[in-house]
């Protein structure tokens, strides 16, 4: 086991420069962060919820042309990428990087003003969707219009924390501020690959591989690196210990950096895509299971001993189920890449199962792990109730672990009855029950939410703005474990 760089040990702390005494973390910033995600949260499901009804022939408001369900639909997936987990990562990395950098954000102003132009992007998002301005790129779909918006928002964020991150130089640095570091860079290529190639510069098919990758790379350099890093940050920290190996850490990183990129194009497999670039997407998820397994088995060694802790320590669960989640989306997705698998679930509802499984039961669930963790020590005050966030993680898990099997099978039971071609409408009918399954699951994982916002709004502070408070200065780093807390 590789004790060299730990949560706790990462860097030595700078030298203070003046004697200035600083908050290390600006705590009102990531409370509103992580509040605001939660928010974008709510407004996503009550969108996804809408959607689903329609499947089931009775959306609500049919007669209003701008809450057509495709648009909503739009709403749904978006908010859940520019609300949702853009905001909750943004306040989870403002906590976390100054601690393990021992430095202050260095534009704490401008990370405010960051923060209020990200919620300005997330309400304009929802009025030009609806208003029927989206760009014709799956996943991309933010309005041409937006995209600086959206750019400026990522390069301040990531100009904050990437200054703390690249001020400490050539000393080690903890495996999180390496997937930190690197999300910054792999984000912003992804998101100008995205949203301007196949637009503007290549048509056709490529465009179609691109827009591919794009999907793809969302998720995994920008989302995944940002998560793991998250955990890499947050479990050795409440299992008091150091993650259990090192060079794993390295191989996962790595692994990472090396396969992912290449997997977008299965999103089009069986598609005028040259053959050769899908058998290299084929064979690069499959990859990536192997590199995945190497991250859970650290983790997993990280916690031998302190099983019980899963029951009695819930950010911990939350962070555990989400990587069982996480073992098993990958798992899944190395087996639905097959070429003679895809045949049958290609276009079905196993894909949507297969997202929600990622999305919401991976990071979802991780941010509200570290949300758990973090909310008491943002507003001084403890949770005002336990069981409302068992409650919580039970109806979450509950419904998203139905709502995952049900598509799952509804989506190979529509794949074989179109395989053997029946005519369309027997499919459709064959599937509202799944439909109707996922609706009432939906309303399950809703509930949850409203257990924790409603524990969240009685655990607020005294104050609804609550001063910033110094955990340490960077001359206060230097105490032994000061960046444990
Ligand atoms: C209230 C619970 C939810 C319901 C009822 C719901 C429902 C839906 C529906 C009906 C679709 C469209 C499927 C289609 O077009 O065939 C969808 C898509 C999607 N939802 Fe949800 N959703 C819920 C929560 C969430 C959450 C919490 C997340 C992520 C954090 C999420 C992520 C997604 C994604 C990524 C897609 C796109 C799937 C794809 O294109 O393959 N959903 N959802």
């Amino acid at each position: 086991m590789s004790t060299a760089v730990t949560a706790a040990t990462a860097v030595p702390p700078p030298e203070p420069s003046s004697g200035t005494l600083v908050p290390l973390v600006d705590l009102t910033l990531v409370r509103r962060h992580l509040l605001a995600g939660f928010l974008w949260l709510v407004g996503s499901m009550a969108a996804g919820l809408l959607v689903s009804l329609q499947f089931l022939g009775r959306y609500p408001i049919d007669f209003v042309e701008i809450f057509s369900p495709g648009r909503v639909r739009m709403v749904h997936t978006n908010l859940v990428a520019y609300g949702f987990l853009l905001n909750c990562l943004a306040g989870a990395s403002y906590w976390v990087v100054p601690r393990l950098t021992g430095l202050p954000l260095p534009w704490p102003k401008l990370a405010r003003i960051n923060y209020w132009l990200m919620q300005l992007m997330g309400a304009a998002l929802v009025v030009m969707l609806l208003g029927g301005m989206a760009q014709a790129v799956e996943w991309g779909e933010t309005p041409v219009l937006l995209d600086p918006l959206v750019a400026l928002v990522a390069v301040i964020f990531f100009l904050n924390i990437g200054a703390c991150m690249f001020k400490i130089g050539r000393r080690p640095v903890y495996v999180t501020l390496w997937y930190f570091s690197a999300a910054t860079i792999w984000t912003a290529l992804t998101y100008l690959m995205g949203n301007y190639l196949p637009e503007f510069f290549v048509p056709g098919a490529a465009g179609g591989a691109i827009a591919g990758l794009y999907i793809h790379d969302l998720v995994g350099l920008f989302v995944t690196p940002l998560g793991w890093g998250a955990m890499y940050y947050f479990v050795p920290l409440l299992l008091k210990r150091p993650i259990y190996s090192h060079a794993l850490s390295l191989i996962g990183f790595w692994g990472l950096a090396f396969f992912y990129p290449l997997q977008g194009v299965h999103h089009f497999l069986w598609s005028p895509i040259p053959m050769y670039a899908q058998y290299g997407a084929v064979v690069s998820t499959i990859a990536i299971e192997i590199v995945v397994t190497t991250v859970i088995v650290n983790f997993f060694l990280t916690l031998r001993g302190q099983m019980d802790q899963l029951r009695t320590n819930l950010p911990l669960r939350w962070f555990y189920t989400g990587m069982v989640l996480y073992f098993t989306t990958c798992l899944q997705c190395s087996i639905q890449v097959l070429l003679s698998v895809q045949k049958i679930i290609h276009f079905s509802d196993w894909v949507v199962g297969h997202a929600h499984l990622v999305m919401f039961g991976v990071f979802g669930f991780w941010i509200f792990g570290i949300m758990i963790h973090l909310w008491p020590k943002l507003t001084g005050r403890p949770w005002w109730s336990e069981k409302l966030n068992a409650w919580h993680y039970w109806l979450s898990t509950a419904g998203l672990v139905t709502m995952f099997l049900d598509l799952l099978v509804a989506g190979v039971m529509q794949g074989f009855q179109w395989r053997n071609l029946a005519p369309w409408e027997s499919s459709v009918t064959a599937s509202v029950p799944f439909w109707a399954i996922r609706t009432v699951s939906g309303i399950v994982i809703a509930a949850g939410q409203v257990c924790l916002i409603w524990n969240m709004w009685k655990s607020r502070g005294a104050k609804a703005h609550a001063p910033m408070v110094p955990f340490f200065t960077p001359a206060d780093a230097t105490r032994p474990g000061a960046s444990s807390s």
